[in-house]
């Protein structure tokens, strides 16, 4: 991975972690670059690309479609409930698979923590791994759209203040966003409940009531209360959780007028944020969609920019 001449190069995009800030900072400029000019060029030769979904996902899977077909690559069908999955095949060997076909690029979302450490280690398969989620691990490419969308708004994260809300323990969000917003220079707060904070958050910032930050805040994320990765009995009824820790009308009354919310979605209205407030004035929700297509452009550009001038 490298940044040469402005321009970023990577073999894989797994974790956040592996990024540093000028590799993270290039990818948001590139993304914004699209976004804002409309001038890119579509690849000039063929390249293969698959979406390996083994998780639900509307947003993830159909951005980077959208992504892969606006820069023109090739990309191969792929419908775990279709494929040899049924038969037993693992992920290894699906992926084994789609490297002999001569595919260069797998997008995968996998429940499994660290699915993805097997794959880029294995001698055989030399196509790149993009992760789009692996259960409540990474899931770098929403991180960068939610970068994208902080700095299309405020032009720098130094200083800003960030609170992060709601199911810390199960956001695979949560862990992507709080390494590169620290070390981008941004003052991190962690609020929702007790039982989903732990001491994983601590060095990242503090532990707040939502009621005694949301004054002060630039951006309020919220996270989607994860019912799938719940144990039996964890958990509160819709109205509990909105009335302790949700985005109410009350709350977002006191948020500062230069404050912006944000949620990776899906939303479940009512409980994370109230209904109304999805489209507000003040909510990038919509945003950070739109902007995640073209910082997953920016994403594949330096993947198969890094094939062709690191190997
Ligand atoms: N934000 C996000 O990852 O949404 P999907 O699960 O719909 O991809």
């Amino acid at each position: 991975m490298a940044v040469i001449d402005g321009k970023v190069l990577l073999t894989h995009l797994v974790s956040m972690e592996h990024l540093s800030e000028a590799e993270v900072l290039g990818l948001v400029s590139r993304g914004l670059s699209l976004k804002n000019s409309g001038a890119y060029l579509p690849l000039n030769q063929q390249s293969f690309v698959t979406n390996l979904f083994f998780e639900n996902s509307t947003r993830t899977h159909k951005s980077f479609e959208v992504a892969e077909k606006k820069l023109g690559l090739d990309v191969i069908d792929f419908n775990a409930d279709t494929s040899s999955v049924n038969k037993g095949e693992t992920l290894y060997d699906t992926v084994l698979t789609m490297n002999a076909l001569g595919v260069e690029v797998c997008v995968i979302r996998h429940s499994e923590v660290d699915y993805y450490k097997e794959l880029i280690e294995s001698p055989t398969i030399t196509a790149s791994i993009v992760n789009g989620g692996d259960g409540s691990g990474q899931h770098p490419s929403q991180s960068l759209l939610d970068l994208m969308t902080i700095y299309e708004e405020f032009g720098t994260f130094e200083g800003l203040k960030i609170c992060i809300a709601g199911d810390l323990t199960h956001s695979r969000v949560a862990k992507s966003n709080m390494h590169i917003l620290k070390r981008l220079g941004a003052q991190l707060y962690f609020s929702g409940p007790a039982e989903w904070h732990s001491i994983e958050f601590e060095s990242y910032g503090d532990y707040v009531a939502i009621d005694d930050i949301i004054e002060e805040l630039d951006v309020l994320m919220l996270l989607r209360v994860q019912h799938e990765r719940h144990g039996k009995g964890e958990g509160f009824s819709k109205e509990a959780y909105h009335s302790a820790y949700g985005l109410t009308q009350e709350r977002y009354d006191k948020l500062k007028s230069s404050a912006i919310l944000m949620h990776p979605a899906p939303v479940n209205r009512d409980v994370e944020i109230a209904d109304h407030l999805v489209e507000s004035s003040k909510s990038r929700i919509v945003a950070q969609m739109t902007n995640g297509v073209y910082v997953r452009m920016a994403i594949l550009e330096a993947i198969l920019a890094g094939r062709r001038e690191l190997q």
